[in-house]
């Protein structure tokens, strides 16, 4: 694989923490010292599927192919009004697509679950281009009087367009069950033979449990595809974490040893997007002019499942 084009959308509501603590007993300090967020953007007039196609078209834009040269649209998504059809094919619809189109569900760490399916496609001749959309709006599971939870999460969609290439050097996703510290329980629909079940939604999460797990997990599986990849950490241009928790990306950094320039963030801007997060702040990068070929790049994300994944890739958006 090879990454050919990025690009991102998010809502035009920015909340700041203040605001939070007009209808939920926080502070600015609060919320700055234990998570690094400063602002959020939330859906409020637009909806989560114009968020994944405007990101989508500025996507294919930026890699200069068509959306009928598509092969695949996976959308990494947790929740959205459709449940069914998936928001990978409404995007195929309003983009002008016509090609297999799907969705999955890793929680935050969709994005590189995606690119993972991805290379398996790719390497396996069945496609050429593929378009990876994470789309996500946590903000509609969360309780908003529930101050551990609310003041976390923003919304947002991303995306990019792979092709055939070989900048992925490396790519480990894994997932070990345990549904009780970070879950949502949607309501279904009573039948003649089923009360409606009560105990749903909205988010339940151990912060604390969540914390270690996230650590652990992104160390372990950052220093796993370094090693696959052969490639020592001082010479990694930009880790790309998910941005879930400033306090966890300084953890990790100050154990890699690793310098501020190396550790790029927008999770103060944006609060934790979900499996947006990544493709998010490459996205940003990207359109800043901060990627040189050649840059090698490192992502990890991890969330509920429990899930987590890495992966080495090197930055190479122009013909090789
Ligand atoms: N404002 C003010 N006080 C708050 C608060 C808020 N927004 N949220 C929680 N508190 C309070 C708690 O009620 C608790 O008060 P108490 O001691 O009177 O009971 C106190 O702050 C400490 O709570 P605790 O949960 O121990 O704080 P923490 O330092 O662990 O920080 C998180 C909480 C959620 C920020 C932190 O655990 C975290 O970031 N975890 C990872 C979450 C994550 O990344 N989730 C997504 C994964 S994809």
């Amino acid at each position: 694989m090879r990454i050919i084009g990025t690009g991102s959308m998010l809502p035009q509501k920015m909340v700041t923490n203040e605001q939070l603590s007009q209808f939920v007993d926080t502070s600015d300090e609060w919320i700055r010292e234990r998570t690094g967020i400063e602002t959020r953007c939330v859906l409020s007039t637009e909806s989560l599927e114009e968020l994944a196609t405007e990101a989508a078209k500025q996507a294919l834009d930026d890699a200069g192919i068509l959306p009928t040269q598509l092969d695949y649209i996976i959308c990494s998504n947790m929740v959205n009004e459709y449940v069914i059809p998936s928001m990978a094919s409404i995007v195929g619809g309003h983009i002008g697509s016509q090609c297999p189109a799907y969705d999955l569900n890793a929680a935050c760490t969709g994005f590189l679950y995606a690119m993972d399916m991805a290379e398996a496609l790719l390497q396996s001749g069945r496609a050429e281009n593929i378009l990876i959309i994470s789309a996500e709006a946590p903000t509609r599971i969360v309780d908003w009087n529930d101050r551990r939870t609310c003041v976390l999460f923003g919304d947002g969609a991303a995306a990019v367009v792979v092709t055939r290439g070989n900048a992925l050097r490396s790519i480990k996703v894994s997932s070990k069950s345990d549904k009780s510290v970070l879950y949502y329980r949607r309501s279904l629909e009573p039948t003649p033979f089923l009360i409606r079940d009560k105990n749903t939604g909205p988010l339940c999460m151990n912060g604390q449990e969540v914390f270690k797990s996230a650590v652990t997990s992104s160390l372990r599986d950052m220093q796993y595809v370094l090693k696959q990849a052969n490639v020592n950490k001082d010479d990694v241009t930009y880790f790309v974490l998910h941005q879930a928790n400033l306090r966890i990306i300084d953890f990790i950094k100050s154990h890699f040893g690793a310098t501020d320039e190396q550790f790029p963030i927008n999770v103060n801007r944006y609060g934790n997007t979900s499996s947006v997060s990544i493709p998010l702040l490459l996205d940003e990068l990207n359109k800043n002019g901060k990627l040189r070929k050649g840059d090698l790049l490192v992502f990890s994300a991890f969330g509920a499942g429990f899930t987590s994944a890495a992966c080495v890739i090197e930055w190479n958006k122009s013909a090789e």
